[in-house]
């Protein structure tokens, strides 16, 4: 490495939610899963990709021992938009059978991916399910009867990245929540 590198300049997209709103937000999340489950051990699932941040972010915060675990789905589709089908891209390492289960999510927007995801982990035979999602995009749910338990943000429907978000798998490891449109 020289010992002046060349800057370089990546495009930024503009704040949507700030870096210290976030933070902010998942330890109010972290105290409300805390108050509820007590000591109470549980399964958290990080669902890949987008999820990895908001994850080890809330899992920091957590008081109760937690297993994780990790499971990555796929939604088909273009860039910007879900078709609704959704394939399980790795699988979890560990059997569900009576376990409490939380499932972390970095955003719902139609809703499918999820209740295609808590169907196929309610086979598995857990004691009980519950859903913390960082983002929630109300006007782009196509599942009404969706149960998400715990909200970080609700936001107009439009394209975020960072924290976890990418847009053609760019933008995950920015600090804050920004836009593109
Ligand atoms: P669904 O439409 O609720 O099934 O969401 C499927 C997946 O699409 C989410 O888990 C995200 O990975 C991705 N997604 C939806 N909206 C956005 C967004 O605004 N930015 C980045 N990814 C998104
Ligand atoms: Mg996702």
């Amino acid at each position: 490495m020289s010992k002046n590198p060349p800057e370089v300049k990546y495009f930024e997209p503009p704040v949507y939610i700030a870096e210290a709103d976030i933070k902010a937000r998942v330890r109010e999340l972290a105290q409300k899963i805390n108050a509820e489950y007590g000591m109470q051990e549980i399964t958290a699932i990080c669902t890949l990709k987008g999820g990895i941040v908001f994850f080890t972010d809330l899992l920091r915060h957590l008081k109760m021992p937690v297993v994780c675990e990790f499971l990555g789905v796929s939604s088909y589709g273009n860039h910007t938009e879900s078709t609704g089908e959704v394939k399980v891209t790795l699988d979890l390492n560990e059997p569900l059978i009576g376990r409490h289960v939380l499932v972390v999510e970095d955003i719902v927007d139609t809703g499918l991916t999820l209740s295609y995801l808590q169907d196929y982990l309610k086979m598995k035979k857990p004691a009980s399910v519950k859903t913390a999602a960082l983002l929630f995009k109300p006007e782009a749910l196509k599942t009404p009867d969706l149960k998400i338990d715990y909200i970080g943000f609700e936001i107009p429907n439009r394209f975020v990245v960072g924290y976890g978000l990418d847009y053609a798998e760019k933008f995950r490891g920015l600090p804050y929540i920004g836009t593109l449109e």
